[in-house]
């Protein structure tokens, strides 16, 4: 006797119900590969009755035949439809899962904000450019005959000194972080055609300390004029004409006497601003003059027939008091809540 098990309408049946629970019980596609391989493959027993045939006296061959025949059908077709149905909940949880949700508010990107001195030195070109002005900019990285020498600085003069100025080594080339705008009116005289009315926005760097009233690098804005009949007059008139435009019809400014090698007469230049937080008061607020007759002849013009006027101011400080900020260190460090206080202005 062979050790082939024994067909019969019972083994069979047995057979077709292990495999029929089994692929029932399977509850996804890798379960089911695994009842498959148990109960339809090679050495699973509807695969051995299949083989017992062989054994069987052919009288009986076309009943068993058919029997063992019939429940492979079955087995098989319950194994495709099961096979069906889990696909099927497979993919419906992976569309479940993968669900977007076209109907939510999308997530915008944070949108920064103009710096506020970005804002008012863009304001202050504004009303130059529409008195007919031009815009002149020059090199943060400076020579140091551009900066000090051309604008009649001493060699001696204290501003030269390490303290106040960074000096780039090596320091036999003299070159400097432009310690204010002033040399870009050396520039300008020396690049332009005559009459000169630029304006000369941008950034100046010092050797300060980095506190509430001091930044090492800051924002300045010059201004310089040179034409015949140019008199201080000129000058008074188109701060003032700037002091309104910027801080109301009550603004107005006040000269106080100064010195600065590079104009003669020099003037400390005060603000009357109307609208201070506090009352309105007198602000200083940067330096000007009659440009020196040196100045205009180290650019090669002559001063019996040319005269001009120059100013200088902080674009920093003009922020400070015009919109009450108590910390300059606030507008060094790019955090986008002191930007955003300024409006998103683009
Ligand atoms: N350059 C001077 C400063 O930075 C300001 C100034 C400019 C004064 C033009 C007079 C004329 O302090």
């Amino acid at each position: 006797m062979s050790d082939a098990p024994q067909i019969s309408p019972e083994t069979v049946a047995e057979a077709v119900d292990a495999a029929l629970a089994a692929f029932a019980a399977a509850t996804d596609t890798a379960a089911l590969k695994a009842a498959r391989a148990a109960h339809t493959a090679e050495g699973s027993p509807l695969a051995r009755l299949n083989a017992s045939l062989r054994d069987v006296a052919p009288e009986q061959k076309a009943e068993f035949g058919k029997l063992v025949g019939q429940a492979r059908g079955r087995v098989n077709q319950a194994l495709a439809a099961r096979e069906g149905e889990l696909a099927e909940a497979e993919t419906a949880a992976r569309l479940e899962a993968e669900r977007v949700d076209i109907t939510a508010l999308a997530q915008h990107a944070r949108v920064g904000a103009r710096h506020p001195v970005a804002l008012l030195q863009e304001e202050i070109a504004d009303i130059f450019v529409g008195m007919g002005w031009e815009i002149a900019e020059g090199p943060e990285l400076e020579h140091e005959w551009y900066n000090f020498d051309a604008l009649n600085f001493d060699a001696d003069h204290p501003a030269r000194q390490e303290q106040d100025t960074f000096y780039v080594d090596p320091v036999s080339r003299h070159l400097v972080l432009r310690t204010h705008t002033s040399p870009v009116q050396v520039r300008s005289m020396l690049e332009r055609e005559l009459p000169i009315y630029v304006l000369c926005p941008g950034r100046v760097y010092r050797t300060d300390e980095f506190d509430a009233t001091h930044l090492p690098v800051f924002t300045q804005f010059e201004g310089l004029v040179v034409d015949k009949g140019i008199t201080m007059a000129n000058l008074k008139g188109t701060l003032d004409h700037v002091a309104r435009q910027l801080f109301g019809p009550e603004a107005k400014t006040r000269f106080r006497t100064n010195f600065f090698p590079f104009t003669e007469p020099s003037a400390e230049l005060d603000l009357w601003h109307p609208t201070f937080k506090g009352g309105a008061r007198w602000i200083e607020w940067g330096g000007c003059g009659m440009v020196n007759p040196n100045v205009l002849r180290a650019a090669g013009i002559d001063p019996d027939v040319y005269s001009g006027f120059a100013f200088g101011m902080g674009v920093e400080r003009a922020v400070m008091f015009r919109s009450d900020v108590q910390d300059m260190r606030d507008m060094a460090e790019g955090d986008v809540r002191f930007s955003e206080q300024f409006g998103m202005v683009v």
